[in-house]
């Protein structure tokens, strides 16, 4: 149990228009910080008001990328009560993430404890407006100053709120999607299944070439192949083809998505038959040319559930279910959605109130 320190700001932020949130670019009045000493552990736990941190220049995490990020939200519900979604979900993949990266864990309990604890101290800023929430933002970094590469003895755990709407400009409403087939994401044995952000920054320009091209976002393709389905930037992908769902297999190069994860367990709970197994480009192309393609979509903690409406892959354009949204992908986003806000029974045990 941590005993934290809180400092309230005496100089509280004006809100943003919760019309015109975007995601990501509105922080909070405060953050949690706590430290991490070699020999001694996480130490310090303490929420202050919301502000730039000062760091060694030579800290390691500006140098060698020694870092892991969640990402989780906390809702409004309609009687004005906030809640969080499977967090100690999240507290238990960033373990996993900060083994992969040679960084210390922190117990899942003090995790969950910690974004309670600041959520509560900024409750306020929980936006009430539909599809709006407040986006929560763990992350370590490596602060020891030294340029020599090894794993560093300092280390410091933050937690940022962002009050957001949705990821994509488009809203709920189909994305266009371009398969990379030049840059890859990840190996097995590398980092692909570690929310770090080497991860990230390895991925922006594929990003950046989909988004010259009129695309929101990166379909990912195996790294030793370029022909096994992996990931779309930033969410998981399912498909339903043939009345089957499928998503590639949790091995080792894809992020194991929360949403993914719930999206999965909700299919299975309605009966659907759902295989976690590897699919090649080229058999979803053939899907689309025999008619079977039915669904894809994409499933994150910020971008939600998000259908696909086009494929872009080696100058072929392919629609998907007319460019509308399918029925499964509505049932699983109001579904999921509906448990987030708490406008449906919380069947799995997934909510914690704050
Ligand atoms: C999330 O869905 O929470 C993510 O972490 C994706 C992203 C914005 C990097």
């Amino acid at each position: 149990m941590l005993d934290i320190k809180i400092t309230l700001t005496e100089n509280p932020k004006p809100r943003p228009d919760e019309a015109n949130l975007g995601f990501g670019r509105h922080f909070t009045d405060h953050m949690f910080v706590m430290n991490y000493t070699r020999g001694t552990g996480w130490h310090d736990p303490r929420i202050v008001p919301y502000g730039p941190i000062s760091m060694d220049p030579a800290a390691m995490v500006l140098h060698y990328a020694q870092e892991t990020f969640e990402g989780m939200k906390a809702y409004r519900r309609d009687d004005g009560k906030v809640q969080l979604f499977r967090p100690e979900a999240n507290g238990a993949r960033m373990q996993r993430s900060n083994r992969r990266v040679s960084m210390p864990e922190i117990p899942v309990d003090d995790f969950v404890q910690a974004v309670k604890a600041i959520v509560e101290v900024d409750q306020d800023w929980v936006p009430q407006a539909k599809d709006a929430s407040l986006y929560i933002r763990p992350m370590c970094i490596a602060t020891q100053p030294s340029v020599g590469v090894s794993a560093s003895s300092t280390y410091l755990f933050i937690v940022l709120l962002s009050p957001s709407g949705s990821y994509y400009p488009e809203g709920v409403s189909p994305v266009k999607i371009f398969v990379e087939d030049e840059y890859v994401r990840a190996i097995k044995g590398g980092t692909g299944e570690a929310k770090t952000g080497g991860n990230y920054a390895a991925s922006l320009a594929g990003q950046e070439k989909a988004r010259s091209l009129g695309y929101s976002q990166v379909m990912w393709l195996d790294g030793i192949h370029r022909k096994y389905i992996e990931e779309i930037g930033t969410t998981n992908v399912i498909f339903k083809i043939d009345g089957e769902i499928i998503t590639p297999p949790l091995e080792g190069t894809i992020l194991p998505g929360i949403t993914r994860d719930s999206a999965l367990h909700l299919m299975r709970h309605w009966g659907m038959k759902v295989s976690e197994r590897n699919i090649s480009i080229d058999d979803l192309v053939e899907a689309h040319e025999n008619g079977t393609l039915e669904e894809i979509f994409a499933v994150g903690t910020a971008a939600v559930v998000s259908p696909v409406g086009e494929l872009f892959y080696k100058g072929k354009v392919l629609t998907i279910n007319d460019f509308k949204t399918g029925e499964v992908t509505q049932k699983v986003y109001d579904t999921l959605t509906g448990i987030q806000w708490g406008r449906l029974k919380d069947e799995f045990n997934w909510i914690q109130q704050v």
